[in-house]
């Protein structure tokens, strides 16, 4: 498919003979295989006990191969297989490929929630880069939370990096029809709560949702991640969309670990690729493709890490008015396999830059700019990539909210809402935090009515540490059963990325953090405009006042101990990335002091 006609020019420029020439920069490995003293005796004699011959230690780039492979994270259980098709590649450009875990947060089994780790698993990164003798290293990523930590932790210490996707699962094939990750979930469980189908028919979809190796195949977080780091220029063209199963995903992760080399020598690191005008693209394509709201916590996050300013206004300004086009589940039909074949992200790309909303310079991994690597991508199925005059949504930008209700930010993401219920005033329901919604929700008595306003608390990074993705709260059967399927729901919680419907998230501050969430109460009324950007809590300032100030002597968080209580002490808000206060910036790649 495209992928040889956008990077065969790429291939070439890869096996230039540009590997065999001195690096431009001084190469970090050399500071422990470089010198013929004890010191290098050590570092040499012990990683020759893995059978290195002498000549790789002899000034070849030291590629390290970030592996969060895991049997517990089933979207990246075949990452040992990528990793050695990479470890051709880097051999065969004239590196030497060194293999390291990392802590792997796989989201399907994780938890309380694999956020809570996202954090832990870039310290990991960043601290087995430094103190290692990398000096360039390839990210392997699938899992949602895998890829933002791999970038963060890369991010730090400011090497250079390519990202490998692990690629996403073939199409759900359920009764003859195509099934998409997450998405089934939810649409099936409505379904069971309204009384539509039974409990055998739900587990019989099982496994037929996930049938191959990969991410999840819908266009959830782990797919709008993936897409995020290829229109951010961290890896080649097409990383995004090939099927983990599909012989180019090896191709890929061969060319990348080709050009991996090349980068350690040129010394392209994260910074080059990661400027503002990368981020801005990666913004306009996440509303082209109807990406997740995660990615607007992740982005602000990687963005930290380089010294990149990125705000939630950024979204409104370059988000907002861009049209989705790609039509996959959540907001659409197709899934990711479809989209693979109906030209992926480069042609995605392509039609922002003819829309003149693509910065076209920025620099991507291979050398080229954005724009060199999409120009001539096409397009293979106008179903699945539509043309921008006849979108899925017209502004498929996530929305960003303000008000008393959420006077740091709020997010919304329109291509997942019901029109209609983009502006809407109505009464509020509130739960006290996902254990009280679990328990009220299938009650017949639970005075509420399709109109009403769903309000959850307590969900935020504190308040349910890792801010679980919980937001999308299913509707009460009672209303499922009219047929309803959409109502207006508010939280400090995140959503998964393969859910859908009118939910506002991310409300900051928490409640948690006695932000104005934590003073709504039964019967208040709500107002959404989405189009205007306002959440309002409709009582006056001095009540608003008057309720929070009662709220100061409740009871705040119990001691945990234990990572839990790190993560609550020093976890910024969702406008801020939810990043560890202390991790935020780029600590460079300095190598530490010898200890022998
Ligand atoms: Fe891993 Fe969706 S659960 S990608």
């Amino acid at each position: 498919m495209s992928l040889y006609a956008v990077s065969r020019g790429s291939q070439k420029h890869m096996c230039s003979d540009k590997t065999k020439n001195s690096p431009k920069v001084e190469l970090r490995s050399a500071q422990w295989f470089g010198t013929r003293d004890k010191n290098g005796f050590m570092y040499r004699s012990w990683m020759k006990n893995q059978g290195f011959p002498e000549h790789q230690f002899e000034g070849k780039p030291v590629i390290g191969i970030c592996n969060t492979w895991s049997e517990l994270t089933p979207c990246n259980a075949h990452f040992r297989e990528i990793a050695e098709r990479v470890k051709r590649g880097v051999y065969e450009a004239g590196g030497l490929p060194v293999e390291f875990p990392v802590f792997s947060t796989g989201e399907s089994n994780l938890r309380p929630t694999a956020m809570l780790t996202r954090n832990l698993a870039s310290m990991d990164v960043e601290e087995s880069i430094r103190g290692n003798p990398i000096d360039a290293v390839v990210l392997l990523t699938g899992c949602d939370k895998t890829t933002p930590a791999l970038l963060m932790g890369a991010a730090s210490c400011d090497v250079p990096a390519i990202v490998v996707t692990g690629g996403p699962m073939l199409n759900g094939k359920h009764k003859g029809k195509d099934v998409g990750s997450g998405t089934l979930v939810w649409q099936m469980h409505e379904d069971y709560k309204a009384g539509k189908v039974s409990l055998d028919e739900f587990l019989s979809a099982e496994a037929s949702m996930s049938r191959s190796a990969g991410t999840c195949n819908t266009m959830g977080t782990a797919s709008t991640m993936a897409s995020m780091a290829e229109s951010l220029g961290t890896s080649l063209p097409h990383n995004a969309a090939i099927p983990a199963v599909d012989s180019r995903r090896y191709v890929l992760a061969h060319m990348s670990g080709m050009r991996i080399v090349e980068m350690a020598l040129e010394g392209l690191s994260l910074s080059k690729i990661l400027t503002p005008e990368a981020f801005r693209n990666a913004i306009r394509t996440n509303a082209a493709i109807g990406g997740s709201t995660n990615a607007v916590i992740h982005l602000k996050a990687i963005a930290q890490r380089i010294g990149v300013d990125l705000s939630l206004d950024d979204w409104q300004k370059y988000g907002k008015g861009v049209p989705t086009i790609v039509n996959l589940q959540p907001s659409g039909k197709y899934l990711m396999e479809d989209f693979y074949y109906a030209g992926g992200l480069p042609a995605v790309l392509r039609e922002l830059g003819e829309l003149g909303v693509l910065e076209k310079e920025a620099l991507t991994v291979n050398g080229k700019t954005i724009w060199e690597n999409v120009k001539d991508a096409e397009c293979y199925n106008r179903d699945v990539i539509r043309e921008p005059e006849n979108p899925l949504v017209d502004s498929g930008g996530i929305c960003i909210l303000r008000g008393n209700l959420a006077p740091r930010g709020a997010v919304l993401k329109p291509s997942a809402a019901t029109p209609e219920l983009m502006k809407h005033r109505g009464r509020a329901v509130v739960f006290d935090n996902f254990d009280d919604y679990k328990t009220r929700i299938m009650d017949p008595d639970l005075d509420i009515d399709e109109n009403c306003v769903m309000v959850m608390k307590n969900c935020g990074p504190k308040g349910y540490p890792g801010m679980a993705e919980v937001g999308n709260m299913g509707l009460p059967p009672k209303i499922l059963q009219k047929g309803v399927t959409d109502m207006v729901r508010i939280s400090d919680a995140r959503m998964s990325g393969t859910a859908f419907g009118t939910v506002v998230l991310h409300v900051a501050p928490e409640a948690m953090d006695l932000g104005p969430l934590a003073a709504v109460e039964d019967g208040d009324m709500i107002e959404l405009d989405a189009e205007n950007g306002v959440l309002h809590l409709d009582i006056d300032d001095a009540e608003l006042a008057s309720r929070l100030d009662r709220l100061k002597d409740t009871e705040m968080i119990a001691s945990t101990g234990g990572y839990v209580e790190l993560y609550r002490k020093h976890v910024l808000q969702a406008d801020e990335g939810c990043d560890f206060d202390f991790l935020v910036g780029c600590r460079g790649a300095k190598v530490p002091a010898h200890s022998h």
